[in-house]
């Protein structure tokens, strides 16, 4: 992980031609709800930021509008240095380049965790079925769910499930993967399985954005700590100067809460 630290220590203005992830002066608002307010945010190339906050603090809407699942209303975002198109065929292979992990897997029931894994090289990428097929196999090995290939999504435990939803990102071979709330909806004996493959991809240097409140995973695979409340970003830290010494109210008000429940 040295060079994942030293883009985070001496971030400045020579690393900043590094950003793969900006979004410069976002806003986006649901109706009369300003979800996003003049959010700004670069995320270094090999860079792990978890995002923690309150609900609806606009976490996952931050998430969707860095893949465009989600337009925003003015500001740009750029994904190694080109702007998000609004639609076509270029959107689609920008939105490629970005993974998505989510709370609920969205694995498709009626495939096998192979062809899971197979379905977006094939359609997005255009690889043809037997080098998919290969690639795919090499990724459930990598995330430990190798012997479950041949079996459907409900056949597999909850843990099982998400690591070949992280499987079926990494097949793109995305930049960026982002994550939101990745372990909420698992069982807790489930979790650090999920969170031991996201360490292994931080530590091979992988950029991750990370919506969690696991703070063990922050604390130690995290470079920044970025801290949402009302839709803004309101702080922004090292993990251990972020949990230890929060400088906003909003922020010790939040962590009291989540570290004392
Ligand atoms: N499609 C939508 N239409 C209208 N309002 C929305 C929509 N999506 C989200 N919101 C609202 O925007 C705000 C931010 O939502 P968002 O899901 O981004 O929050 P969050 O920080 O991810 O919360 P949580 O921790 O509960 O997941 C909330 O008030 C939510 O109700
Ligand atoms: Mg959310």
């Amino acid at each position: 992980m040295s060079g994942v630290s030293v883009t985070k220590d001496a971030k400045g203005a020579a690393e900043a031609a590094d950003d793969l992830v900006v979004l410069s002066n976002v806003n986006k608002h649901f109706g009369a709800l300003h979800v996003l307010q003049d959010v700004n945010l670069s995320i270094a190339r090999g860079e792990v930021v978890v995002v923690i906050g309150p609900s609806g603090s606009g976490k996952s809407t931050l998430c969707r509008t860095i893949n465009r699942l989600e337009t925003v209303d003015s500001g740009t975002i750029t994904i190694d240095g080109k702007e998000l198109p609004s639609e076509g065929r270029e959107l689609a292979r920008l939105r490629a380049d970005v993974g998505m992990v989510f709370q609920s897997f969205n694995l498709f029931a009626h495939k096998t965790v192979l062809q899971n894994v197979m379905l977006g090289q094939m359609k997005v990428r255009k690889t043809d079925q037997a080098t998919a097929a290969k690639k795919a196999q090499a990724l459930l090995d990598r995330v430990g769910v190798g012997t479950q290939a041949d079996k459907y999504p409900a056949q597999l435990s909850g843990g099982q499930q998400q690591r070949v939803a992280i499987a079926r990102a990494l097949a793109m071979d995305p930049k960026v993967i982002l994550f939101d709330e990745p372990t909420s909806a698992l069982d807790p004996e489930m979790i650090n399985e999920v969170l031991e493959v996201m360490q292994q991809l931080a530590a091979e240097g992988m950029t991750m954005v990370v919506v969690t409140h696991e703070m063990g995973f922050a604390r130690s695979a995290a470079n920044r700590v970025v801290f949402m409340a009302d839709g803004k970003i309101v702080e922004e830290a090292q993990p251990e100067q972020f949990f230890s010494n929060p400088r906003s109210d909003r922020a010790k008000d939040f962590l009291s809460k989540i570290l004392h429940h």
